[in-house]
This record gives structure tokens, C-alpha cells and sequence, in this order.
């Protein structure tokens, strides 16, 4: 049996024509299915359906032999895993943001963020002083309310930002999907996975020719 965790909305979304082109078809919707575990139309593969965040887990621990996950998610989390492909969905960029127009806090930086292990290796790298405060979402709301000076988060659009009266600042990392796989099942089912990864990238390949 192939394992493969992925999360609900875009990249789930994004992912199913890529994983069709494969040859692998869920045998029901995810969207709208209340089950975790989804057969799909390879009788030995299955899809896992885990928050985004719980991607890295899955697959490193050998739960799910492979999975897509953000690259940004992937910052966060570490952890030895393969990363044998760019999906080239869920395009983004790892950000830091702050009001429109606020000078730089003199002293210790208050930043934001869910990506607190992201957030403290790129100020360690400038050698600056801050406090990480540690939230789950809507960190836009943050700067907002005096919480923190700045947030670390995606940004598509810049729509959210722009919202919320804040702007875009230094850019930590131009970010999209990877497919990821545990290292003991690449060993274990080689061909297999080098198969999938293969017919994937060739589906990925054919989308941006042209
Ligand atoms: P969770 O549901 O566990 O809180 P999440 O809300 O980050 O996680 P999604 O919103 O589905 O999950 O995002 C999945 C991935 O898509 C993110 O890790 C990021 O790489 C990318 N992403 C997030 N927001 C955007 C966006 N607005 N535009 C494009 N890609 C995005
Ligand atoms: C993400 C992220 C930002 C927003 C950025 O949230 O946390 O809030 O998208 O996208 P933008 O720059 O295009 O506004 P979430 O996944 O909740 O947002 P979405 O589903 O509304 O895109």
C-alpha cells in the first residue's frame, strides 16, 4: 500500500488533477467526505486527510509514505525528509509585514507569527534581537492591537495586508508545494515512488509548457 497525506483546500485542490494525471483517482470526493482515509482508484493507494501543518509529521513518522506539503510549512518543521519535487502550487511568499508607514521600533522587535522556528533563524541571521510571539492565525490582527510590531505570514495577493492597513515588507522565502516522502519507504519501494515522482513531474511539466 502508497500512503499520501494531504490537506483539505488548495492543496487538495491543486493536487488532485496532478495525482489524476498520474493515474490516481479518489474513489470520493474528499471535499465533501467526512472520512480520513480515501481509497482512490489504485486499489494500493490511499489518500490521508491531515491539517497542513500535521503533513511533515505523517510522512516522517511512516504513517503516510508520501505527502505534498508547503514549503513553508516545511521551513517550520525540519525534520529529515525527501523532497524530490516541486509542485509549483500554492504559490506564494514567506513575508514579514508591518503598518503602513510605522518607523522601525527602536530596541527589541515584537513579532507575530506561526512559523516561530522560521521566524527566529532569519533574525538570529541579521543578529537581531526579538521576541517571537506564537499565534495560530489572523496574525494580521497582531500590529493592529499593539500585540507585536510586525508579523511573519504568506502572502499571495496582498489583499489581507492591504485590509488591514498593513504593508509587505522583507521577503524570507518565495514559497510552494513539495512533494515529500519518508525516507524509509523511498528505500523500501524505490520503483514504486520513483514512478509516481516521475509521472508527477511529467504532469507538472506539462502544465507550465507553453
Ligand atoms: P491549517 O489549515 O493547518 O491551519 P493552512 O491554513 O496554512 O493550514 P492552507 O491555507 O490550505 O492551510 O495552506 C496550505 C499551503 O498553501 C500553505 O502552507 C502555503 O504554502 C500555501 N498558501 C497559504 N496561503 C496561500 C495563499 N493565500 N495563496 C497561495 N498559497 C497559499
Ligand atoms: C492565507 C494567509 C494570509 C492570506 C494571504 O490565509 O494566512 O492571510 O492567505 O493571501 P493574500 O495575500 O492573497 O491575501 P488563508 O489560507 O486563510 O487565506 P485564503 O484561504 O483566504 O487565501
Amino acid at each position: 500500500m502508497l500512503t499520501i497525506a494531504l490537506s483539505k483546500g488548495r492543496i487538495l485542490d491543486d493536487t488532485l488533477p496532478l495525482l489524476a494525471e498520474a493515474g490516481i483517482v479518489p474513489t470520493e470526493n474528499p471535499d465533501k467526505s467526512r472520512k480520513l482515509i480515501i481509497p482512490t482508484s489504485q486499489e494500493d493507494v490511499r489518500l490521508l486527510i491531515v491539517r497542513a501543518t500535521d503533513v511533515p509529521t505523517y510522512v516522517e513518522h511512516g504513517a503516510a509514505d508520501l505527502g505534498v506539503a508547503g514549503k513553508d510549512v516545511l521551513m517550520e518543521y525540519g525534520g529529515q525528509l525527501y523532497e524530490p519535487l516541486d509542485l509549483r502550487i500554492a504559490n506564494c511568499k514567506l513575508m514579514t509585514a508591518g503598518k503602513v508607514g510605522a518607523p522601525e521600533p527602536k530596541g527589541r522587535l515584537r513579532v507575530a507569527t506561526k512559523f516561530v522556528n522560521v521566524a527566529k533563524r532569519y533574525y538570529a541571521e541579521q543578529g537581531r534581537q526579538v521576541d517571537i510571539i506564537k499565534l495560530y492565525g489572523s496574525m494580521e490582527l497582531a500590529p493592529l492591537v499593539g500585540l507585536a510590531d510586525k508579523i511573519i505570514d504568506v502572502v499571495d495577493t496582498g489583499n489581507t495586508l492591504r485590509a488591514n492597513g498593513l504593508e509587505p515588507q522583507e521577503l524570507i522565502a518565495t514559497i510552494s508545494s513539495r512533494l515529500i516522502v519518508n525516507k524509509a519507504s523511498m528505500k523500501m519501494q524505490h520503483d514504486r515512488i520513483q514512478a509516481l515522482v516521475e509521472a508527477l513531474r511529467a504532469a507538472v511539466d506539462s502544465r507550465h509548457r507553453g
